[in-house]
């Protein structure tokens, strides 16, 4: 990579605009591999690169693949109705970077939103003919019958489309548990199939995305950077 300007190289993660990071750099608030640097036009390339902005240390990265465990009661989009954001659970340098989720989760779902702001990784992993699976834990409100898997996997019929959509996988875990795999994303996909199919969602959880799980260390409304053998676990999935 061609070296660029430290301003140019904050722009570049987040740090805000061309004139708030050149300004930054001259208020004495930035570091480069944990050396001041005031000198908003010295050229450094960025990989491998540490940028340092009011004492916290960044690692500079062409594009950002990251996982958020999503708690209950936040929407997916930016602009929001009625809850808040998933981006308000972001550092404001993640925020200003294009990311978009990969594939939503309703408000009342929980578990594993990858987000990116490659958007040739958005699309490949959202994309329908990619048939990514995604694996949900399902609370039902009703005992489950010992027919519901059965008619998961056979295929059941939504209102808006004719071909039947039926489970990858679907095993019952308990009274009340589903463990259910799809390969599509539509809308409220899980909660209408499982509708179709005679019993009601009461709880969602999403905990795996190919061969993705979500970490048991990640909390609800925990986030992080998705490494390079995550991404060869989603990529291994689908
Ligand atoms: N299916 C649903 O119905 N809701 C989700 O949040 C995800 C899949």
């Amino acid at each position: 990579m061609t070296p660029l300007p430290l301003f140019r190289l904050l722009q570049s993660q987040g740090f805000g605009s061309r004139k708030a990071c050149r300004e930054q750099v001259l208020a004495g608030r930035v570091t480069v591999d944990g050396r001041p640097c005031l000198d908003p036009d010295a050229a450094f390339s960025g990989p491998g690169r540490l940028l340092g902005v009011d004492g916290q240390t960044w690692v500079w990265r062409d594009k950002a693949y990251l996982m958020l465990h999503k708690p209950a009661g936040y929407e997916c989009s930016r602009q929001t109705r009625h809850h808040p954001s998933v981006f308000s659970l972001l550092p404001l340098p993640l925020v200003n970077r294009s990311i978009q989720p990969v594939g939503r989760l309703d408000q009342d779902s929980t578990g594993l939103l990858l987000l990116s702001d490659d958007g040739a990784f958005v699309h490949h992993y959202t994309s329908p003919r990619r048939h990514v699976a995604k694996t949900y834990r399902v609370t039902c409100k009703h005992p489950i019958d010992d027919g519901l898997a059965g008619r998961l996997l056979a295929g059941v019929q939504l209102h808006d489309d004719p071909v039947p959509v039926a489970a990858l996988a679907c095993q019952r875990l308990d009274e009340h548990r589903l463990e259910l795999v799809i390969a599509e994303g539509r809308y409220h996909q899980v909660k209408r199939m499982v509708a179709a199919a005679g019993n009601r969602v009461e709880a969602l959880h999403r905990y795996r995305v190919g061969n993705l799980d979500l970490p048991a260390e990640l909390g609800p409304g925990q986030w992080r950077w998705l490494e390079k053998a995550d991404l060869d676990a989603l990529a291994g999935g689908g």
